[in-house]
């Protein structure tokens, strides 16, 4: 029974790659033709891979007319560049789980941070980095729009609650869960409109409220008249009083991001084009269709900078440039771990090969009990501490020392809100960001030295850690500066 999983039930995967692929023919560009979204796209031979599969196919990648959001056809082979991680020591240091530490504050409004900022200062677009776990075949394929991104902490956070625990996946998949393999960072530029800036509907200073998309349509139906009223905007849920998930133990605020607002009542594949939108699609209270807050030419696809600057006007809010990305493969240690005689490729090469198979062919049965299977786990978690790391269950088991956690170290410690920062610095340090690993500063100096957020300028520390266990959690108040954001805590 507890190596029924037969490796012949694994589906090939081969198949996915086959897909699509008589829509693009070699070298002729119209037989990629994206009639859905009425983008141009392109026939690429490096794809599939990062920015291909334009409408699902495989090897197409989008531009456009030099109008457009993409700009005219980028050159082939200037693509997203992964970002090299640096070797680093203390990449192996210790990521070993430590007791929880209890979290006492007790849940509190979100505080706004916009008092003091004058109106001058409010008019400038400001440089933010914005972050995402996604399937590299997806890096830049769509425009940012109608969408919700992360901090890079945010971004670790999804990964770890909803993609990875394996007793709660199904155990014959040949991919983590929606495919996820980078961690992908963008550079953007951010000026909201006057209908939030200043104003008592801005958060943190300089959002909008958040709006959760789902296939590029926002899920709650009481946000419309918000969105109708402010029009194109980028929004902001801050975790600032650190009690957002009980499952993920944070001492840092941590952030997600919404863009855009075209057409937000209807999903991608209905929105029609902007030039011509679908007439069901939303309306402004002054009776224009909402154009969605990525500028024209809003778009770099050749570098990591954006290439130019949004207005704040409706229809231009936002710019990013291409991204950078790192895969989780070699930064949670899947391709330094052993397959046979050589390392492992992939996931997928892990999941079935992994030499060490004593440690990581196990997974947790319902009960607690530890499973041996006939396959390679990269994250499993106890089924006390699953649901909420302040059970008293778990608590019990954590303090007992019994096994919390089965998988990749990199991984271990959701409990721990040390662990969880420092997993944070390390995906920041493999993407290339200054003293990650050695100031917890999460924020690129380039981006401190263009113009960062004026409510940041008013924020009295950027994140101080006291290293005393006891003391994990307890930070001195006031304003927090987290990256890009400033957070007010309780
Ligand atoms: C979208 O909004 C328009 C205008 O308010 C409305 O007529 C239409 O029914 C909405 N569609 C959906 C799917 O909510
Ligand atoms: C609405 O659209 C019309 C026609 O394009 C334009 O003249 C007007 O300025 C728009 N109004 C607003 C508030 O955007
Ligand atoms: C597992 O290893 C075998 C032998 O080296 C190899 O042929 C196979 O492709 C590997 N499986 C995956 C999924 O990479
Ligand atoms: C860290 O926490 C300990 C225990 O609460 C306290 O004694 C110490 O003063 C704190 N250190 C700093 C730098 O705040």
């Amino acid at each position: 029974m507890l190596f029924s999983f037969a490796l012949a039930m694994f589906p090939h995967p081969a198949s996915v790659l086959v897909l699509g692929l008589g829509l693009c023919v070699s070298g002729v560009k119209d037989r990629c033709s994206c009639t859905k979204s009425g983008l141009e796209c392109f026939f690429d031979s490096t794809c599939p891979g990062l920015g291909c599969g334009a409408e699902g196919q495989p090897h197409c990648r989008y531009c456009g007319d030099p109008k457009g959001v993409y700009g005219a056809c980028p050159k082939l082979g200037v693509h997203a560049k992964q970002a090299k991680p640096q070797a680093d020591s203390e990449l192996t240091g210790s990521l070993a789980s430590a007791a929880a530490v209890a979290n006492t504050a007790e849940p509190k409004t979100v505080p706004k941070a916009n008092a003091g900022l004058s109106s001058s200062m409010l008019k400038k677009a400001f440089d933010i980095d914005v972050f995402r776990c996604m399937a590299a075949a997806g890096v830049d394929a769509h425009p940012m729009e109608d969408d919700d991104i992360a901090s890079l902490d945010g971004a670790i956070k999804y990964v770890h609650t909803e993609i990875l625990t394996e007793h709660l996946q199904n155990p014959i998949r040949d991919t983590r869960k929606y495919n996820i393999d980078v961690v992908t960072r963008h550079r953007m530029k951010v000026l909201n409109p006057d209908t939030i800036l200043g104003t008592p509907h801005a958060v943190q200073g300089e959002f909008g409220q958040f709006i959760t998309y789902d296939f590029g349509k926002a899920t709650n139906p009481d946000q419309m008249p918000i969105i109708q009223e402010q029009g194109d905007f980028v929004g902001i849920q801050p975790c600032t009083d650190l009690q957002c998930d009980p499952r993920y133990i944070a001492c840092k605020p941590y952030a997600w991001l919404s863009l855009g607002n075209w057409c937000p009542n209807l999903s991608w594949d209905k929105k029609g084009t902007k030039k011509k939108p679908n007439p069901h699609c939303l309306k402004t209270v002054h009776g224009n269709f909402t154009k969605g807050g990525l500028c024209e030419h809003g778009f770099n696809g050749n570098g990591f900078l954006p290439g130019s600057s949004p207005t704040g006007d409706p229809g231009c809010i936002y710019t990013y440039g291409a991204a950078t990305f790192v895969r989780l493969d070699d930064v949670v240690g899947i391709t330094s771990e052993y397959c046979g005689k050589s390392h492992c490729k992939d996931w997928l090469d892990f999941r079935f090969n992994c030499s060490n198979r004593e440690r990581y062919a196990r997974k947790f049965l319902p009960d607690g009990q530890i499973e041996k299977v006939s396959y390679c786990v990269e994250f499993d978690m106890h089924p006390a501490c699953e649901a909420s790391c302040e059970a008293p269950s778990c608590k019990g088991l954590l303090q007992s020392g019994a096994p919390a956690y089965l998988g990749l170290p990199f991984w271990y410690g959701r409990c721990d809100p040390r662990a969880n920062e420092r997993r944070v610095e390390i995906v920041a340090h493999a993407l290339g960001i200054p003293g990650a690993l050695h100031s917890h500063v999460l924020v690129d100096t380039d981006v401190l030295q263009r113009a960062c957020p004026p409510s940041i300028q008013s924020c009295n520390q950027e994140g101080v850690y006291n290293e005393s266990e006891s003391s994990r959690c307890s930070h001195t108040g006031g304003k927090l500066r987290v990256g890009h954001v400033c957070h007010q805590l309780p």
